[in-house]
């Protein structure tokens, strides 16, 4: 019986079709996927902090109500991503239990600090454009739930990079001390961004497997290559250019070479040891235990709403 549904499993994937909830599915798949899931819904729900940061103080009414708008989002995204996790049997009051415990991960760029307006572009640019070149192939992914998840995840994502990106011109059409802000901004951001992509490919122990299982399609290198081709013409569009001089075209390979990341500082950042590892979950431990009693209400009003529609 086993063996037919690990045949049933191994055939569809082989042929590019979904598993969904209800199909049976190897335990490994499964725990991947709520690791993967559960990882990812964690750093939408940290990554409101970074920008939130600035919401008081963006320039003007217009800049502040888009700050608004696209943290609410990723609140938005977070939320629909735990759900995705719910639906292999994850409980979502232990998996905010494990993050806050430092049990699971969330993204290493989370814990770096928003010290100007600027970087509310370059997240908006460099961050989510790494998110979409990450994600749009997961809407591809094996797992019916987060694939579909994922389209819309991205169309939002592609709205947040845009905003970015404008407002990063709007700068650079500003003074020089404007523009100064942004290539420090920039300076500081396009390390982290190339570390999103996780571990260089030989150190990376899970994309084998995922890739196997289709819920990766393309390996953490792959990616990152992919997001360096595509921002270079985007700096020279914008007027700034990145910290590293071992950047350059290479007509043989028809990519841009670039320069090896501080892997140190990647493995320190998910080490918890990053500049604000220990604010991001003081203040999500502080938002959930102060949310505490509106759990309560709500749980005794949804018992209550049962109870009157059952009479
Ligand atoms: N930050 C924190 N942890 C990371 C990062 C990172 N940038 N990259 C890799 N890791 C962790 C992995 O989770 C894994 O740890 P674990 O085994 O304890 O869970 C370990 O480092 C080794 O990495 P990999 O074997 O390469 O792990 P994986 O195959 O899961 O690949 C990746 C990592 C590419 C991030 C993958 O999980 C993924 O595509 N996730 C979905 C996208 C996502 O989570 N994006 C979040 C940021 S985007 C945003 O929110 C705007």
């Amino acid at each position: 019986m086993s063996e037919d549904l690990q045949e049933l499993f191994d055939t569809t994937i082989a042929d590019d079709q979904r598993i969904e909830p209800r199909d049976w599915m190897p335990e490994g798949y499964r725990k991947t996927l709520i690791r993967q899931i559960a990882q990812h819904a964690h750093s939408e729900i940290i990554g409101m902090q970074p920008e939130g940061n600035w919401i008081t103080r963006a320039p003007s009414l217009r800049r502040k109500s888009i700050l608004l708008a696209k943290v609410q989002d990723e609140a938005g995204h977070g939320l629909y991503l735990y759900s995705a996790a719910e639906t292999l049997g994850a409980d979502r009051a232990d998996l905010t239990a494990k993050l806050i415990s430092g049990r699971q991960k969330y993204s290493s760029i989370f814990n770096y600090p928003t010290l100007t307006f600027a970087d509310v572009g370059v997240i908006g640019w460099l961050v989510d454009g790494a998110a979409i070149c990450n994600q749009v192939p997961l809407c591809r992914s094996s797992f019916g739930p987060y694939g579909r998840a994922m389209i819309r995840v991205c169309k939002e994502e592609s709205f947040h990079q845009r905003q970015g990106y404008e407002l990063l011109m709007t700068m650079m059409q500003g003074t020089d001390a404007q523009r100064e802000m942004v290539q420090e901004s920039v300076d500081r951001w396009w390390w982290p961004a190339l570390m999103m992509f996780g571990p260089p490919d030989d150190e990376s122990p899970n994309t084998e497997q995922s890739m196997n299982w289709r819920i990766k399609r393309h390996t953490n290198d792959e990616l990152r290559q992919r997001f360096v081709d595509m921002s270079i013409p985007q700096a020279e569009a914008l007027g700034v250019t990145f910290p590293d001089p071992n950047l350059s075209w290479n007509e043989e390979r028809r990519h841009y070479d670039f320069g090896e990341p501080d892997w140190s500082e990647f493995r320190a950042v998910i080490e918890g040891n990053g500049a604000c590892n220990v604010e991001r979950i003081t203040n999500r431990r502080a938002a959930h235990e102060n949310g505490a009693w509106v759990r309560e209400a709500a749980t005794v009003f949804a018992a209550r709403e049962r109870e009157g529609s059952q009479k």
